[in-house]
């Protein structure tokens, strides 16, 4: 009798793996039909958006559009779940009372953008959790104190007066429209480069020049196209893909970079105590905070975390900052009378704004109204993320098992309806010491709030003032009505087409 196919010695390990793979897809199927199941248990309390079976709501948020997610904060009171296709949820939350609850636990960050910052950043403050984490915040804490910083305000002040020559430059006496964004970036970049390595990088003038400042933007572009490509999610995926291939040469470029760094300032350093050099450095910058940190820690704080929060500190600023200084510019040239009131203060202050301290800088009471309300209505960090390491309950007694993954929409929460009259005018006022006093402490979270909260914080406000500042005595801006700023929602805010102002120089 003729033997069946199946029986031919060659056919054989094919059948095998062809039932092999059978197995594993069947055993994934019924993994991911339990997940949706208990998903769709754990969420039912709370009442969602309609939902596509197959893509849930992902093509509500999709492209990013802020407006939507006000339409769902106005319709949905605390919070909605959001599906991400059939088989993933967030639950995203945007009431004071949710936030203050989510924020007082330490979950760890969410596994998914934490792999995605990895290569460039290592393990530093932001992707850190548990003790490890805690370790890192209670030593770098004093590297972004009040002591530390007062030194960084020249140093600012000189980043700021470069970038405002170029605009001169640029502009003559005429009113010229200038994408401003571009720039702000480059002379963001410089003020990082100098507090983190006391490096002068030319970046503002020569950006193409610098290999390690277009590695840094490279590697920021890739990371944040990797977020929302889906198809890259996955590592093997990922990494045979032409942006793969460059997102890790470029990372190898950065930690090479700051290896270097590092290694030069401790050799600086020793030469230093060697000809016992007791002249000291005009700033000290991050990087000598981290040396002392581990000098003083040298079993718990490896050459590698080290690098990683030079790294981190570095890409932590240069994502949030650019943002935060353009959006209120962009502001103020919306809003001309509240940019005179603010330059009538800084010029009572500043003078001609020939010098600038950090004293000076508290004294701007009605500029930092301006800067807070623009850090309400566009915040450069719009949501962050944990996974529940346990059970939560939310004051108004629903709960949340362990697992689930909670974005707080800190973009939400600026523009709930119910906690901002008007949530989309803009009105300093609202931060006047009465004003506030009589809001919740969690309805305005820019730099979040907790154990978790943004430890840059006072960096930002100072960099933030010093910049505005020092634009607003020199130009005057209005917006270019053709070119509306369009906001475009990734981890970090950023301009969908460049920031684009006319700017006039004051006489
Ligand atoms: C306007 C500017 C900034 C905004 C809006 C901002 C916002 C935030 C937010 C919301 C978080 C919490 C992230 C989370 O929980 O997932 C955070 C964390 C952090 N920020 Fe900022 N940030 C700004 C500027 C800076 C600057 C200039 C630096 C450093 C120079 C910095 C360093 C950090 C670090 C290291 C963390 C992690 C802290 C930790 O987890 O212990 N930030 N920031």
């Amino acid at each position: 009798m003729e033997s069946s196919w199946l029986e031919t010695r060659w056919a054989r390990p094919f059948y095998l793996a062809f039932v092999f793979c059978l197995a594993l897809g069947l055993l994934q199927a019924i993994k991911l039909y339990l997940r949706r199941q208990r998903l769709l248990r754990d969420l039912r309390p709370f009442p969602a958006p309609p939902t596509h079976w197959f893509y849930g709501h992902q093509k509500l948020l999709q492209d990013g559009k802020m407006e939507k997610l006000e339409e769902l904060v106005e319709k949905y009171p605390c919070a909605f779940p959001c599906w991400v296709g059939p088989f993933q949820a967030f639950f995203y939350i945007y009431d004071p009372d949710y936030a203050k609850t989510f924020l007082s636990r330490t979950d760890p960050k969410s596994k998914y953008p934490c792999k995605v910052w990895l290569p460039c950043l290592g393990k530093g403050l932001v992707s850190l959790d548990g003790p490890k984490w805690f370790q890192h915040r209670c030593l770098l804490t004093p590297g972004y104190s009040v002591n530390i910083l007062k030194s960084y305000v020249e140093v600012m002040a000189h980043s700021v007066n470069m970038m405002l020559g170029k605009w001169e430059k640029i502009c003559g006496t005429q009113d010229t429209i200038v994408e401003v964004f571009e720039h702000i970036n480059l002379m963001a970049l410089d003020i990082l480069m100098k507090c983190a390595f006391n490096r002068e990088t030319n970046c503002q003038i020569n950006s193409h020049c610098d290999l390690y400042v277009k590695s840094t933007f490279e590697a920021s572009k890739i990371i944040f196209y990797r977020l929302y490509s889906f198809l890259r999610h996955h590592n093997i995926l990922f990494n045979f893909s032409p942006e793969g291939h460059c997102l890790q040469e470029t990372s190898q470029m950065l930690h090479q970079h700051t290896e270097k760094a590092i290694q030069d300032r401790k050799k600086a350093l020793e030469e230093e105590k060697r000809q016992d050099n007791t002249q000291k450095r005009k700033h000290q910058d991050f990087l000598d905070v981290v040396l002392s940190v581990q000098a003083e820690n040298r079993d718990s704080f490896s050459d590698t975390d080290l690098r990683s929060e030079v790294n981190t500190f570095l890409l932590a600023g240069q994502d949030t900052m650019p943002g935060g200084i353009s959006w209120l510019l962009y502001h103020l040239a919306l809003n001309p009378e509240h940019q005179e009131r603010c330059r009538e203060e800084i010029r009572s202050i500043l003078g001609d704004g020939s010098s600038i301290t950090w004293d000076q800088l508290d004294e701007m009471s009605y500029t930092t109204m301006c800067i807070k309300e623009s850090l309400r209505l566009a915040p450069p960090v719009p949501s962050i993320s944990r996974e529940l390491s346990k059970p939560i309950t939310f004051p108004d007694g629903l709960s949340l098992p362990a697992g689930i993954t909670v974005v707080l929409s800190i973009w939400g929460l600026h523009h709930n309806p119910a906690i901002w009259e008007k949530p989309k005018v803009f009105d300093p006022l609202r931060f006047s010491q009465e004003n506030s006093d009589q809001r919740h402490s969690h309805s305005f979270l820019p730099f979040s709030a907790g154990p978790r909260n943004c430890v840059g914080q006072h960096f930002a406000m100072a960099e933030l003032k010093v910049a505005i500042a020092l634009i607003l005595l020199r130009f005057k801006v209005t917006p270019d009505p053709t070119r509306p700023l369009v906001f475009l929602s990734q981890v970090i805010l950023k301009p969908k087409n460049g920031v684009h102002l006319h700017l006039k120089k004051l006489s």
